[in-house]
């Protein structure tokens, strides 16, 4: 079988030069440098997602940023934000600010993590061990898919010292799987991300329109793919390799035999109701993110943030992440106030990576960094502790 379809993106930096940082305690200004360069620096989220639009082949590019069905869910994840106001409290001294937490035991520099992501090679060379270098220098923790396109130990000799989870898919061949706990373990992984909300792959109409394939030379290291499955027009790679590899069987028992494979903390990410977070406080898990996989699942399926209160209230100990829609540091911070202990971001950080590479992730976690820590100034919050539930209020109608 020959891999098909989307050819990588062109060589070479587009990023314009980076505003002079001591220049902005907060946000970008624009420098010299970038003026010179002829284009503006880009000063958020959108902004970086428009070059990768730019740069990207369409159906990388579309694999991407794209959701589930009708993607009312992918723009729900983001109006949901819309939702709550910040209610800031004034007249506290700001002046000296912390925004570093603790996520299973792991110090990172705030809160703020770097979500799995599938074949990071399609929006830069380097891939995942560019990301993987620039979560090391921001201090923050990545999760690596299972579907990367890099493998677990390249990603680990990338950034040796910084700490990073694992995230499993559980395979029909539960041999494979094993293994892919075991590599994990072996290689330094301190924590195993289980995604419990993926029995098949959502349809996705743009993967579906693209035939979307796998570039040359970008496959599923992990399990040894060097490219997907080419399909029938009409029919997305990615689906296929999902419906023929992975196991649509997996239940709560499944939790208890992946405990039994390793002592990592555990992580189930999908939940979305106080039902299940329940059990998985009753089979203690060690932590929850509340996703929808960024909308590319069940289409019509609540907003993440929407999800999070009645999530935090059943979670018993557990700590709970938000993922989903995160674009502003406002959004972290009513992330917490509703009960997050961190949130994850995915697609920022491949608009990043397709926009600049290891460069253009550093930078992107900056901006999200300083966006937070302006937020936090302004509503009077010092420390991550300091974030609390009277911070928010239901947006008035
Ligand atoms: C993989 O996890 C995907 O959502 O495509």
């Amino acid at each position: 079988m020959k891999p098909t379809g989307t050819p990588v993106p062109p060589e070479g930096p587009i990023l314009p030069p980076e505003p002079d940082a001591a220049a902005r305690p907060g946000r970008a200004v624009p420098a010299a440098g970038a003026a010179a360069a002829g284009k503006p620096p880009p000063v958020s989220i959108d902004d970086y997602e428009a070059m990768a639009r730019e740069r990207l082949p369409r159906s990388a590019f579309d694999y991407y940023a794209g959701g589930s069905g009708e993607e009312w869910t992918l723009r729900e994840n983001r109006e949901a934000f819309h939702r709550w106001v910040l209610r800031p409290r004034v007249l506290v001294d700001v002046s000296d600010r912390d925004m570093s937490t603790t996520v299973l035991g792991t110090s990172v520099a705030f809160p703020i993590l770097v979500a799995p992501t599938a074949m990071q090679r399609m929006a830069e060379r380097e891939g995942e061990l560019a990301t993987a270098r620039a979560c090391a220098d921001a201090g923050t923790v990545m999760v690596l898919s299972t579907i990367a396109s890099a493998t677990i130990e390249e990603v680990a000799a990338a950034a040796p010292e910084a700490p990073r989870w694992f995230q499993l898919y559980v395979h029909r061949d539960r041999g494979l799987t094993q293994d892919l706990v075991e590599r994990a373990v072996a290689a330094g992984y301190s924590g195993l991300v289980l995604t419990v909300d993926t029995p098949v792959l959502g349809i996705r109409d743009r993967d579906s329109r693209n035939r979307f394939a796998s570039p040359p030379g970008v496959g599923l290291s992990n399990v040894g793919a060097r490219f997907l499955p080419e399909v029938e027009p009409g029919d997305s790679g990615l689906a296929a390799y999902v419906r023929t590899m992975q196991d649509p069987s997996v239940t709560w028992e499944d939790v208890e035999w992946l405990r039994s494979l390793c002592d990592l903390p555990l992580v189930l990410k999908g939940v979305l109701t106080a039902e299940d977070a329940a059990i998985a406080a009753e089979v203690e898990v060690d932590g929850i993110a509340v996703s929808n996989h960024g909308g590319r699942q069940l289409d019509g399926t609540i907003a993440a943030l929407d999800a999070l209160p009645e999530v935090v209230d059943a979670s018993g100990p557990c700590e709970v992440y938000l993922d989903g829609g995160v674009r502003r540091g406002s959004d972290v911070l009513k992330a917490l106030a509703l009960g997050a202990n961190a949130v994850m971001v995915g697609r920022p950080v491949l608009w990043g990576l397709a926009a600049g590479g290891e460069d253009g992730v550093r930078r992107v976690l900056r901006l999200l960094a300083q966006d937070l820590d302006v937020a936090m100034a302004i509503a009077g919050c010092r420390t991550i502790g300091d974030i609390s539930a009277d911070l928010v209020r239901p947006a008035p109608r």
